[in-house]
């Protein structure tokens, strides 16, 4: 059945432009002013979009669903996940693959893709490089073919298993500069943290609480971490892009790494940018924490001004869900699971904090959460526009919509919203993927598994202009 989209408010990249915007099977057909009632096929279902935004389907550049085992699982997996991001206008979200001993990159990409099988929504990941060895080139050049074409570095979590040596680091950066593979990187100095932590007491004598962990991780071990790996990667022309920044000083190293010519990415989180370290004080503090911990009021600003001036380029949500069960079950920050849930309120939140009128903040939030981040993880014409020819991924959204962020209204098999009590101006009424309906007004009509994998190109940011 066709679907037409009459007389919406369509956010393109140029602007806000009144069309219909008719879908037929999977893509978009027709975009025009006004579409003919008697050229429609019979059947057409005709959606009435007055008064309405008309976006790009978001895309979520940053999940983690279906994340460890057993009881230490986080408690949305990538079906739960990915249909609360499906109500939250999201078409697309980018979780990623672990490195695994014994298998090649791509063995471990395609054992992150079976156990993605059941999402909603479409999905694509990067891969996980915990370990540099030789011949890990060939295993690059194999998963960019297939479509995997963003790595994911950690500059800490030894304790996870996942720390990159920064002695990998140049080797690394070199083969990706050569096959123009992005590096993602969750920056924290190592060093720094492992001092702070040397000198507390030994875990079984007293137990730092939440309050505590912007203390263990702070804003310079983030900003350290930044300017380390870039001026690495500055060596070999290789852009980076800066997972979940958290701080006035993070960004400072960003804007100082590009000063000295490097292609620099910033990402941030909705949590960044509204909720501030007090948050975990008192009983409900394991509720909101996660790595990097929430920052000062100040840091706060300082990330809406890099929003408002354009230096962020990306907003995700680091979804990584656990229960109020498990984020309580110790009181030692060291031991609460890191991570909240988000994604589906993250178009609302994002919407009413952006500045400016509708049309700003509907430009503003369909370049943050669905065309940069296409466009950086080579995602794009498919996704990220609203283009006769590309996937029917929109989301319809309502700027007028208000209402109180509370738990009856999100869905996540958490239990609870970090951002329960928070006022928002806008909110999404109906999502498209690939021309289904797999949302509407708050109720989840998609499939179970009609998510499919994505095969990445080459991200927008190696594209060379004129006299580069
Ligand atoms: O606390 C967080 N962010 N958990 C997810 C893992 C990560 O570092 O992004
Ligand atoms: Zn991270
Ligand atoms: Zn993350």
């Amino acid at each position: 059945m066709d679907l037409l989209l009459r007389r919406g408010n369509l956010v393109l990249e140029s602007g806000i432009a009144a069309a219909d915007l008719l879908i037929r099977g999977e893509t978009i057909a027709r975009i025009a002013p006004s579409l003919d009632s008697a050229t429609l096929s019979p059947g057409t279902r005709v959606i009435d979009c007055a008064g309405l935004l008309v976006f790009p389907g978001f895309i979520d550049a940053h999940t983690h669903f279906g994340l460890g085992e057993g009881a230490g699982c986080t408690a949305d997996g990538f079906y739960e996940g990915s249909a609360a991001a499906a109500l939250g206008g999201v078409t697309t979200f980018i979780d990623f693959a672990d490195q695994i001993p014994g298998k090649t990159l791509l063995q471990g990409a395609e054992i992150r893709i079976g156990e993605a099988a059941d999402a909603v929504v479409d999905f694509a990941l990067h891969q996980g490089v915990y370990q540099f060895h030789k011949g890990i080139g060939e295993e690059l050049d194999e998963l960019a073919r297939a479509g995997v074409t963003a790595l994911k570095i950690f500059t800490t979590y030894k304790n996870f298993g996942v720390f990159l040596d920064p002695g990998a680091w140049e080797s690394l950066f070199s083969l990706c500069s050569e096959r123009h593979l992005l590096v993602a990187i969750h920056a924290e100095d190592d060093e720094i943290i492992e001092k702070i932590a040397e000198a507390l007491p030994p875990m079984s004598q007293s137990a730092p609480g939440p309050g505590m962990h912007p203390f263990l991780r702070p804003a310079r071990a983030e900003a350290s971490a930044i300017m380390k790996t870039g001026l690495v990667a500055l060596r070999h022309q290789l852009p980076l892009y800066f997972v979940h920044v958290s701080s006035a000083a993070g960004m400072e190293s960003v804007r100082d790494l590009r000063r000295r010519g490097l292609k620099v990415i910033a990402e941030t989180t909705p949590h960044y940018l509204l909720l501030t370290e007090e948050r975990l004080a008192g009983e409900d503090g394991p509720l909101f924490l996660m790595t990097p911990p929430l920052r000062s009021p100040a840091d706060r600003s300082a990330l809406l001004e890099a929003l408002a001036s354009g230096e962020i380029d990306v907003v995700a949500t680091d979804h990584c869900s656990y229960t109020p069960e498990q984020k309580k079950a110790s009181a030692d920050c060291r031991a609460i699971p890191a991570g909240i849930p988000g994604t589906g309120e993250a178009a609302s939140l994002l919407f009413t904090l952006l500045p400016g009128d509708i049309e700003d903040k509907a430009k503003a939030l369909a370049a943050l959460f669905s065309r940069n981040p296409a466009r950086i993880f080579g995602l794009s014409p498919k996704k990220g526009s609203l283009e006769v020819g590309t996937d029917a991924d929109i989301a319809i959204f309502d700027p007028a919509a208000s209402g109180i962020i509370s738990k009856a209204s999100i869905r996540t098999a958490a239990g609870y919203s970090p951002y329960e009590g928070l006022a928002y101006r806008g909110a999404p009424v109906m999502t498209i993927l690939r021309g289904w309906v797999i949302a509407e007004r708050g109720t989840f009509t998609g499939r179970r598994g009609s998510g499919r994998v994505l095969a990445c190109g080459e991200s927008g940011i190696f594209e060379r202009h004129q006299g580069d």
